[in-house]
């Protein structure tokens, strides 16, 4: 055999590839239908100022050989690693240091890459429904199993399902787990733990020697007491946790590309530094975010960059409750949409996908159908608050209009 046998295990498309593509025979078929798209969290508003302000600047030093920047540093530039370090975590009394950010151009990218740091052979959890990545890049590493189609779930995979019985709070794995993957807030139903509740996974990866991987690519909409902005937040976390964090959402970066990934010296396992393997991986296959982008990164944390971003947040934040309370008025039970830009609602009864077809062909609507986030997600469906207000409004009145 000569190519990765993995990749023919996979399932059709990826999520949104299939949810893009099912727009555009629509759009193909209906010229004259002016469809809203509240599917992919994909940004609306401009970048901040403050981040135009600095790549401006950034592009300019590029013009002359005494500032121009060609490769960077390994980790990225230290400029940005300490702000990071004293503006996301220091600021909330959290012991994280330069050296243990590493900075990288998407969380996409990192969450489906870090999965290179175990073996073959380890057992893999996720909660379910789950963004998709972390479940195709473990199916290309062979790692996943085979795939059911009966059941929409792989061998090797360990499911925690979420919803709304058990109010979205995953059950700690049965069966012995190297590594979960846990997305807080949660990508796609908009849910959270609270403190207490994630102390009890860091408690249990502690004991078991389980590694978390805890995605925060949402932190930044919380609004909410007592949710954790950091899985360090919790006492133990620097010995069993690794954090995915974005600029996409938070800033408006989904096109600019800029994240970063924190790993504590202090996680260990068969007697090496997780921080040591990933430091020598991405050593070895990537080049860092580009200079101009990581100054861009960098303007977001002065006060007015701070204010811009936050503009934003509560902008998207507001479309949500929007459109969730449009969804409650129409009998529709929804979670999510206070601490995330994301809805996720029942269907009534229909399939996610039969959903998707009728909130297309009524309201011209595009959504992401639950089941497309794995088998737990079927009969709920997703929308975002990323579209514009106008879009959102009107989005939101042809909602009132929906027969199911
Ligand atoms: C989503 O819609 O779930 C996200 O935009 C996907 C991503 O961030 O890659």
């Amino acid at each position: 055999m000569l190519l990765n046998e993995n990749f023919a295990k996979l399932p059709g498309n990826y999520l949104f590839s299939t949810v893009a593509k099912k727009r555009g025979e629509y759009a193909a078929a209906h010229p004259e239908a002016e469809i809203i798209s509240l599917g992919i969290g994909d940004v609306t508003m401009g970048l901040p100022p403050a981040v135009i302000a600095a790549l401006h600047e950034a592009v300019e030093e590029q013009a002359q050989p005494a500032t121009f920047q060609g490769y960077g540093p390994d980790g990225g530039y230290e400029f940005l690693r300490q702000t990071i370090a004293a503006g996301d975590f220091a600021s909330r009394g959290l012991d994280i240091s330069a050296e243990e950010i590493y900075v990288s151009d998407g969380a996409k990218q990192d969450s489906g890459n870090i999965q290179e740091l175990f073996a073959p052979g380890a057992k893999i959890a996720l909660t379910d429904p789950v963004y998709p990545v972390y479940v195709d890049s473990n199916v290309m590493a062979g790692r996943a199993g085979e795939y059911s189609e009966a059941t929409g779930t792989w061998s090797n995979l360990t499911y925690l399902p979420t919803n709304a019985e058990n109010g979205f709070v995953p059950e700690l794995p049965a069966d012995d787990v190297d590594v979960v993957y846990l997305c807080l807030p949660n990508n796609p139903t908009g849910t959270v733990l609270t403190k207490d509740q994630l102390q009890v996974w860091v408690d249990w990866a502690n004991r078991t020697g389980a590694v978390i991987l805890f995605d925060a690519a949402y932190e930044a909409f919380i609004t909410e007491e007592g949710v954790p902005h950091s899985i360090y937040e919790c006492e133990g976390a620097r010995t069993c946790a690794i954090e995915i964090r974005s600029f996409s959402k938070t800033a408006g970066f989904t096109g600019l590309r800029l994240s970063y990934t924190v790993i504590p010296r202090d996680l260990e396992r068969d007697g090496q530094s997780l921080l040591a393997l990933w430091n020598r991986r991405q050593g070895t296959k990537f080049n860092q975010a580009p200079y101009i982008v990581q100054k861009a990164g960098l303007a977001l944390y002065s006060e007015a960059g701070k204010a811009e971003a936050r503009e934003r947040i509560d902008y998207y934040l507001k479309n949500a409750g929007t459109i969730k309370a449009a969804l409650e008025a129409q009998g529709f039970a929804c979670f999510g949409g206070v601490n995330s830009p994301y809805v996720w609602l029942r269907t009534g009864g229909l399939s996610s996908w039969e959903f998707f077809d009728q909130l297309l062909e009524q309201c011209q609507i595009v959504g992401t159908p639950g089941s497309g986030f794995g088998p737990a997600g079927e009969g709920y469906f997703r929308l975002t608050g990323f579209g514009s207000a106008d879009n959102t409004a009107e989005a939101c009145a042809r909602l009132a209009q929906l027969k199911l």
